[in-house]
C-alpha cells in the first residue's frame, strides 16, 4: 500500500498566514500538521508517500526533506494550481502504479490516528472506503449517504440540502479502480475535480463503496478558530517536562513543556502550555492552551487560548486571546495614557481590539 497526501491548495481561509507559509505547515501543540498526517500514515506501516505540492512546494520540501527524519520515503508531486482532489489522484497515477492507497488531506488532524480503520478497508477490501463522521452542519463538506451495513448509495460535494449528517473526512482508501473514475468525471460548478464525485462515480457503476465511521477526534484545520481548539484538544494530552531554564520567581502550573534553551523569568505560566526552545519570557502570564514556538520573546504580556510562530515577539500587550502570531509576527503595547492604537496591517489581516 502507498499513501498519497495532498498539500497543495490555497488556504484561503487560513490568509494572511497561507500567503506566506502552507496552511499544512501550521504547527499545533509546536508540531506542524503535515507532520502529523504523516506519523499516523507510517503507524500503519505504509513508508511510500506521495505528496501533491502546489506553490509552496519549496517550504514543504525545506520541513520534510527526503521523509527519512520520519522514517518514510516522499515523493514530491507538483500540482500547478489547485483543480481539485480528483485531480490529485490524476497527477499522482505513476507514483501509485497498480497499488491500493491510502489518501489522506493534509490540513486534517485525527490524533487517534487511523489504524482501525486502515485494518477495516483491508479485511473487506471494497473499491473504495471513505470516513465519515457526524457533524451538526454538513453543508461545507462532502456528504454521504449510508445504508445500515456501512455501504455508500450516495455522495454529493457540499450539498446546500444535505441528506444526512454525516460528513466525509480526510482520509479514504482506494484501489486501483478510483483511477478509471477520476479519468471520467468533469468538473463541478466551482471548476474542481471532485474525488466526491468520482467516488459517487464508482457507486454509480456498480462498485461497493463502503463508509466507516470515525469516532475520534477530527479537525479540518481551515480556519483559525479550529487550529486553536485543535491546538487546545492536543495541549490537553501533553505530560510536564521542564527542560529549559525557570527562575525561582517564575511558576509553573500543571502540564508545562519549557524546552531546553528557552528561559523563563518572573512569569506565570498555567499549563497546558508548549514554549519552545530558545524563547524567552520575562515578566509575562502565558497559558492555559497555548502554543509559544522557537525563539520568541515576550515580555510584560498576557496570552493565552493561542498560537505563537517561531521568532514572533509580543511586549507590553495584555489580555491576548485566541490569537495566532505569525512568524516573526511583533506585537507591542503602547502607553496606555497615549490613549491610541497604531495598526500596520496586511491584506486580509484580521484585527480585533478592546475598545
Ligand atoms: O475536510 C474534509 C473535506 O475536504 C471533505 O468533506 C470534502 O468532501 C473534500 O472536498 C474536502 O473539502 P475542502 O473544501 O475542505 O478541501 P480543501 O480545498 O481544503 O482541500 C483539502 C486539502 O487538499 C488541503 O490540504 C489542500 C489540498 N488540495 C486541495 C485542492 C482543491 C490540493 O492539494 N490540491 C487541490 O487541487
Amino acid at each position: 500500500m502507498k499513501a498519497l497526501v495532498l498539500s497543495g491548495g490555497t488556504g484561503s481561509r487560513l490568509r494572511p498566514f497561507s500567503y506566506s507559509m502552507p496552511k499544512q505547515l501550521i504547527p499545533i501543540a509546536n508540531k506542524p500538521v503535515l507532520e502529523r498526517v504523516l506519523d499516523n500514515i507510517r503507524d500503519l506501516g505504509v513508508t511510500e508517500i506521495g505528496i501533491i505540492v502546489g506553490n509552496h512546494v519549496e517550504e514543504i520540501a525545506e520541513a520534510l526533506g527526503d521523509g527519512s527524519r520520519l522514517g518514510v520515503e516522499i515523493t514530491y508531486i507538483p500540482q500547478e494550481s489547485p483543480k481539485g482532489l480528483a485531480q490529485c489522484v490524476q497527477l499522482a497515477q505513476d507514483f501509485l502504479g497498480d497499488d491500493d492507497f491510502v489518501m489522506y488531506l493534509g490540513d486534517n488532524m485525527l490524533p487517534e490516528g487511523i489504524t482501525e480503520a486502515a485494518a477495516e478497508f483491508h479485511a473487506l477490501r471494497p473499491a473504495a472506503q471513505v470516513l465519515v463522521a457526524q457533524v451538526e452542519d454538513p453543508r461545507a463538506f462532502g456528504v454521504a449517504e449510508v445504508d445500515a451495513t456501512g455501504v455508500v448509495e450516495r455522495l454529493v460535494e457540499k450539498p446546500p440540502v444535505p441528506r444526512s449528517n454525516l460528513a466525509l473526512i480526510g482520509v479514504y482508501f482506494f484501489t486501483p479502480a478510483i483511477h478509471e473514475a477520476v479519468d471520467s468525471i468533469v468538473p463541478s460548478a466551482r471548476g474542481e475535480l471532485e474525488i466526491t464525485d468520482a467516488i459517487q462515480w464508482l457507486v454509480t457503476n456498480g462498485s461497493t463503496v463502503r463508509a466507516q465511521e470515525y469516532r475520534g477526534y477530527w479537525k479540518d484545520t481551515g480556519r483559525v478558530e479550529d487550529v486553536l481548539e485543535c491546538n487546545q484538544m492536543l495541549l490537553d494530552g501533553i505530560e510536564r517536562r521542564v527542560d529549559g531554564e525557570v527562575d525561582d520567581q517564575s511558576v509553573l502550573i500543571g502540564a508545562v513543556v519549557v524546552e531546553a534553551g528557552a528561559r523563563i523569568t518572573r512569569s506565570f505560566v498555567e499549563g497546558p502550555v508548549v514554549i519552545g526552545a530558545g524563547t524567552v519570557l520575562e515578566d509575562s502570564h502565558v497559558g492555559p492552551h497555548t502554543s509559544i514556538g522557537r525563539d520568541c520573546v515576550l515580555s510584560g504580556t498576557h496570552l493565552d487560548y493561542s498560537i505563537a510562530l517561531d521568532g514572533a515577539t509580543i511586549s507590553a500587550v495584555r489580555g491576548l486571546h485566541g490569537s495566532l502570531l505569525g512568524r516573526s509576527a511583533a506585537v507591542t503595547g503602547i502607553d496606555l495614557a497615549s490613549r491610541h492604537h497604531r495598526l500596520v496591517v496586511g491584506d486580509h489581516t484580521r484585527v480585533e481590539v478592546a475598545a
